[in-house]
């Protein structure tokens, strides 16, 4: 069985201690890709630095909207420079956070847009971030045709209704850690109903951990107990589950299977 964790963080310095064993449980595990995912310029530069050190790992280089306020022309620059690497496989994390506002929403919709237009310029899929932002999100990919791109949800927390408007434009849906919680009978349903061959699992390592280990720092390893979740829901077994996500996962991101 081979899984796929297609959205973590895993330059945190949470991880300075032990990145090395924690990467090895995670292989352990039946991990064989990870794609890590940068928020700022800093972070988009590690996540190159790990992909180039560790084969298995893939990177994804972005400006979060937390950090949209200091994404100036010579960020973007850089950013440019970033894509163009060759273990580069997606633009992002971007989108809108409402919940939190930590950049004044006109900017977090600049920036975003920004970065849309980046990624269809290079021919890249692009990880959305959405957080209390489901109508604005919509707008925009509809309003910067991001269907011709294409991408992921991540950490996906809409409705049925809006994913299905997402998959109707090409994008994939990605499920973590919170589908495990009691209380997540919606997100449940939807991880049920998403078509397998749309349907992604990712950790967002260090946060969003998974029952049984919820409260504890989280790691790519962790993505087993996501997968093995959407597997009961859907009846399936874990090992279909968890080769059709790492299927999709491979698809959206260019992976030439190295297995
Ligand atoms: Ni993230």
């Amino acid at each position: 069985m081979r899984l796929f964790d297609t959205h973590a963080h895993l330059d945190d310095r949470k991880y300075d201690r032990d990145r090395r064993q924690m990467l090895k449980r995670a292989q352990d595990k039946g991990i064989q890709y990870i794609v890590n995912v940068g928020y700022d310029l800093p972070s988009s530069q590690r996540s190159t630095g790990l992909a180039e050190e560790y084969p298995f790992i893939y990177a994804a280089v972005g400006i979060h909207p937390h950090d949209a306020s200091e994404a100036d022309d010579e960020v973007f620059s850089k950013l440019k420079n970033l894509v163009q690497h060759p273990k580069v496989v997606a633009v992002g994390e971007m989108g809108l956070d409402y919940f939190r506002d930590l950049s004044p929403r006109d900017v977090q919709q600049q920036v975003f847009r920004r970065q849309l237009g980046l990624a269809k310029e290079l021919g890249k899929p692009v990880i959305i971030h959405d957080r209390d932002a489901h109508g604005d999100i919509m707008k925009i990919l509809k309003e910067e045709q991001a269907s011709k791109i294409g991408g992921i949800l991540h950490c996906f927390s809409g409705s049925w209704e809006m994913a299905q408007e997402c998959l109707e434009m090409g994008f994939y849906i990605s499920i973590a850690g919170p589908v495990t919680f009691h209380n997540a009978r919606k997100l449940a349903e939807i991880a049920a109903k998403v078509p397998l061959n749309r349907l992604l699992i990712e950790t967002d390592a260090p946060y969003l951990t998974p029952e049984p280990f919820r409260g504890q720092r989280n790691e790519s390893a962790h993505v087993y107990y996501v997968a093995e979740k959407i597997a009961g829901l859907r009846k399936i077994s874990l090992a279909d589950l968890a080769e059709a996500t790492t299927r999709n996962g491979l698809e959206v991101f260019g992976i030439k299977d190295h297995f």
